[in-house]
């Protein structure tokens, strides 16, 4: 676990008000729209968000059904707020505190990875490929990765934080051969700040 990196987000989610942070959206749109259409065909596919944070994807997903879900992030004061938000419903989520570089999952246990601005913090080759490493040991085979990480032309910073701004073949040369990219679109989203961040969205297939 990298200390500095989990005090960061930690502080940041216990300062700030949910909807007080660039990457604040009341509904993951993007993201459900390519979950429902990538997710594999069985009845409850299951789904981790990575770097979920307080983020309301596991909320959307619980209410349309899905039961096998886990949300996975550095910092535990994010997730409490998930926690707290879903109410009952949170004791039958995984919530996993770790830091996606070194965290232990089991092997191809997950019929779909998500991850919206997560993976583009890992500007090092060394931690983006411990993440492939994860990735590809986590996911079950023929399995889906849904990845959005700032397109080019998105910003520089995140949180303060540098980051690696990707298309979606750049994030298939990290990803490598083990994975075939489906999907490339682009969403520019609009931050509770009135500015605009352009994304890059990603669907992959662990081959
Ligand atoms: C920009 S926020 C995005 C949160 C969420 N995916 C969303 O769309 O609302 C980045 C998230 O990644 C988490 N994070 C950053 N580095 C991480 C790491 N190495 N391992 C796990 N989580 C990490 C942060 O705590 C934060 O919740």
């Amino acid at each position: 676990m990298n200390i500095n990196r989990q005090t960061h987000w930690n502080h940041i989610y216990a300062t700030k008000p949910v909807d007080g942070v660039s990457w604040y959206q009341n509904q993951p749109e993007k993201s459900l729209q390519l979950i429902h259409q990538f997710k594999p065909v069985e009845k409850q596919p299951a789904v981790i968000d990575v770097g979920g944070g307080a983020s309301r994807l596991v909320d959307a997903l619980w209410a349309e059904g899905y039961r096998s879900l886990a949300v996975l992030d550095i910092a535990e004061t994010a997730l409490a707020k998930s926690q707290a938000r879903l109410g009952p419903a949170s004791e039958q989520i995984a919530w996993l505190v770790a830091d996606v570089t070194n965290a232990e999952l089991p092997d191809e246990a997950y019929d779909l990875w998500h991850d919206r601005a997560v993976f583009h913090f890992l500007v090092e080759p060394n931690e983006q490929a411990k993440y492939v490493q994860l990735v590809g040991k986590a996911l079950k085979p023929g399995g889906v990765l849904v990845m959005s990480t700032f397109a080019p032309d998105g910003p520089e910073k995140c949180s303060n934080l540098p980051v690696r701004r990707y298309n979606c073949d750049e994030v298939g040369q990290v990803l490598g051969t083990g994975f075939k990219l489906l999907l490339s679109e682009r969403e520019v989203h609009q931050t509770p700040f009135q500015t605009q961040q352009a994304f890059s969205y990603c669907v992959f297939q662990k081959l």
